[in-house]
């Protein structure tokens, strides 16, 4: 199955907003996390069989301080503390990837600030079956 992006601006957002003043977002913007601990970004994704996926998480981080995740399944806590570190700029962007079990059908895969700085600002998610290779991001 070829790899899927959903974007974070139509993911469902806790302590959180959309915006678009940082350039080279895709989409139409990017979450900006509240700067608190337990803000998050959950995404609904859909995986066409059970088994070892790919997240590949789009992010920019303007500070020179990490702002690791975490990352539960279905309420399932699956990764901790994924870190997140500066990208130089908050325009510029960079891809975090990750592994994760999923069932086939609908995932609810929430991202949850583990600090007060909040998350990372947020662009996208794309999801792919593990062990093949994601697209060349633009940028
Ligand atoms: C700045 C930046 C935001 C970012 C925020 C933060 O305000 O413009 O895009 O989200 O810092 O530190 O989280």
């Amino acid at each position: 199955a070829a790899p899927v992006t959903y974007q974070s601006e139509s993911a469902t957002i806790s302590q959180g907003v959309v915006e678009s003043n940082h350039t080279g977002f895709t989409g139409s913007g990017f979450v900006n996390f509240d700067n608190v601990t337990g803000s998050y970004v959950e995404y609904t994704v859909n995986a066409a069989a059970a088994g070892r996926h790919s997240l590949v998480f789009r992010y920019a981080n303007g500070t020179t301080a990490n702002r690791p995740l975490d990352i539960t399944v279905n309420g399932t806590p699956t990764v901790s503390g994924l870190g997140f570190p500066g990208t130089g700029a908050w325009t510029n962007w960079q891809s975090v990837t990750t592994q994760v079990n999923l069932v086939a059908g609908t995932n609810r895969i929430r991202t949850t600030a583990t600090t007060a700085n909040g998350g990372p600002n947020a662009d996208s998610l794309t999801v792919d079956v593990a062990g093949t290779e994601p697209p060349p991001g633009p940028g």
